[in-house]
């Protein structure tokens, strides 16, 4: 049976790192709440945040199986194949990526990534992608097809919760509620798996029209109710990987007050909704919060 602590120290993980720190910013001293971030972007400089959160147990139930050959799907900048790819690489496994759309004529630096980690890429159309969207199970078709283990978009397995339980695990500090940016829901649906009642989750989407969301969280968690998880819908800034002067602009504030790197598709989104909502009255003052700071500063490039 693999050791996943041996495998965390082979790939360099480092949970002590992920430390909780303080956020400064006006809005918060002028609202009464205390605001800190569990940095999980310091987990491991590639594979951080709940990339290996989500990928850490589907790992070992690959492993524990027999498999050396992981499949995985993505967009052309997608963390998630990009933490995959590092993981293949390091533990001598074979991974394939399905990308979506056409094959650019350049690569980007994600891409290239991926091809000097031995990543097998393949491009699929739009249509395509979408319909390997449905695959959840690790023999659905596309791991019949390419021969080996199908892992889903962005990691959203049911292995991938019982990872993600443990940033809640690691955080010693009380607090009232937990905030995260929502992809596919995956790491929300960990968090509040593993958050008693009396504590919340709030999620802040990405996308726009992700309304999917909603549903994909209740099938993760086998419930029809949502006792200690919402997910906010406001702050998409115009849908996934679309950003705007205002938002940019926030990042810049909010990393004059804080030495704290930001990405613009999904913490910085995150942040901005969180600290607007703080402005308008609708935490309780003297509330402590805790944002999840979920990585993907690769993107970043
Ligand atoms: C940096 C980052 N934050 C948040 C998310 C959203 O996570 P989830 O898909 O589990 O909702 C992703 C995508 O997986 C991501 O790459």
């Amino acid at each position: 049976m693999p050791d996943i602590l041996e495998i965390e120290s082979e790939l360099g993980i480092d949970t002590k790192a992920a430390i909780i720190e303080p956020v400064q910013h006006p809005v918060l001293a002028y609202n009464g709440i205390h605001l800190h971030i569990k940095r999980d972007d310091l987990l491991h400089p590639i594979i951080s945040g709940n990339k290996w959160r989500k990928l850490k147990y589907t790992l070992l139930h690959a492993l524990t199986k027999g498999h050396g050959h992981l499949i995985s799907m993505g967009g052309a900048y997608s963390n998630h194949l990009h933490a995959l790819a590092y993981v293949g690489h390091k533990l001598n496994l074979k991974t394939t990526g399905l990308i979506r759309g056409e094959q650019p004529v350049e690569d980007n630096q994600t891409l290239a990534d991926l091809k000097k980690w031995g990543m097998n890429l393949e491009f699929v159309t739009r249509g395509e992608f979408r319909e390997l969207r449905k695959y959840r199970n690790h023999d659905a078709k596309p791991a019949i097809k390419y021969d080996g283990f199908w892992i889903p978009e962005g990691g959203a397995s049911h292995e991938a919760l019982r990872g993600v339980a443990e940033i809640v695990k690691e955080i010693e500090l009380d607090f009232d509620t937990l905030t995260l940016a929502c992809g596919t829901g995956t790491t929300l649906a960990g968090i509040a798996k593993a958050l008693p009642n009396s504590k919340r989750v709030l999620g802040f989407s990405a996308l726009k029209g992700g309304g999917f969301l909603e549903k994909d969280i209740k099938k993760l968690l086998h419930t029809k109710g949502m006792p200690n998880w919402s997910v906010n819908f406001d702050y998409h800034f115009g849908g996934f990987a679309k950003t705007t002067e205002e938002l940019i602009s926030f990042i810049k504030e909010f990393q004059s007050h804080n030495n704290i790197p930001l990405e613009p598709l999904y913490n910085g989104k995150m942040l901005f909704g969180l600290l607007d909502m703080i402005k308008n009255d609708r935490f309780k003052k003297g509330q402590t919060i805790i944002a999840i700071h979920t990585g993907g500063l690769q993107g970043n490039r």
